[in-house]
């Protein structure tokens, strides 16, 4: 997608983007300080951005099939595991804030679609080593570094699972119920839609489904506000890089914000709110 479409749609986020001075909702204001809040440090912050390091300086070279987006049945390449840590993992900043939602929402089952190196898997798991995480990744290759990433981090919470989702998901969610979802991998509107429709149809008290990249593309956007239309969920959160969507009881009615850190609308306290 081009660079002036994402550009566009951020300056519209960052247009009606509320930061924590204007959230009037006692649920919105706790969710910003406690999820959104990235300023405090954590030892497992550390150890993950090492590991990070480590793989954007490995120069090895592994064959990958791409499933995702745009993909074709005979798209094998070989790439650096340093291309992939540099292009194709979550930020440090979402990493945290998978982090802190592990941490604020504690939920016990956790479903990641799309490994990758198992950086944000690595969030996931040391917000909360109660939980237990599910991991899945279609290439073989990736999953193996991925795991090499997690036996150095010492966890012993994520399980992984190489295949692809579109056959693995239907039959898994027969008898699993992730309490945490984090769409993470096949970035086609057809596939996010089918994954939000095939976790939407679950029956669940509570559950939090995020949403990467949802301004990927027109299709990631048109997906996004599907998704935001299922009647299960009652909060969704744009914070432009994912979509949070969560299925809370205490909301009556239900609500859709953007959100940003405060840092970065410092003049919106008491001006423009
Ligand atoms: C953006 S990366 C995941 C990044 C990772 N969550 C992180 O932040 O550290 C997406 C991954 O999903 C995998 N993937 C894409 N489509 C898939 C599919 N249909 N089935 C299984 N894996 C898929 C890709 O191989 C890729 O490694």
């Amino acid at each position: 997608m081009s660079a002036t479409y994402k550009l566009t749609e951020y300056l519209k986020y960052y247009l009606r983007a509320k930061t924590v001075y204007s959230a009037h909702s006692p649920f919105v204001f706790d969710f910003i300080n406690s999820v959104l809040d990235t300023s405090k440090s954590y030892y497992a912050f550390q150890a993950i951005d090492q590991i990070r390091e480590k793989n954007e300086q490995d120069n090895r070279k592994i064959s990958i099939t791409d499933l995702g987006a745009g993909s074709h049945s005979n798209n094998m390449k070989f790439k650096q595991i340093k291309t992939i840590a540099k292009s194709a993992i979550s930020s440090k900043w979402q990493g945290k804030v998978l982090f802190n939602l592990m941490q604020h929402y504690k939920p016990e089952r956790v479903l990641e679609l799309g490994t990758s190196l198992g950086v944000s898997a690595l969030y996931l798991a040391m917000g909360n080593s109660r939980s237990q995480i599910l991991t899945i990744e279609g290439d073989p290759n990736i999953a193996a570094i991925a795991r090499e990433n997690f036996k150095k981090a010492g966890v012993n919470n994520i399980d992984l699972q190489v295949g692809n989702f579109d056959t693995i998901l239907p039959e898994l969610l027969r008898s699993y119920t992730p309490d945490l979802c984090f769409l993470d991998g096949n970035h086609t509107e057809s596939a996010t839609k089918q994954y939000f429709d095939l976790l939407a149809a679950q029956e669940t008290e509570s559950s939090i489904l995020v949403v990467d990249d949802i301004y990927w593309s027109k299709g990631m956007q048109s997906a996004w506000e599907y998704a935001k239309k299922q009647s299960k969920y009652n909060l969704s959160i744009d914070l432009y890089y994912f979509g949070i969507l969560i299925q809370d009881k205490r909301l009556i009615e239900k609500r859709d914000i953007t959100l940003i850190d405060k840092k970065w609308k410092p003049y919106s306290k008491g001006v423009f709110g």
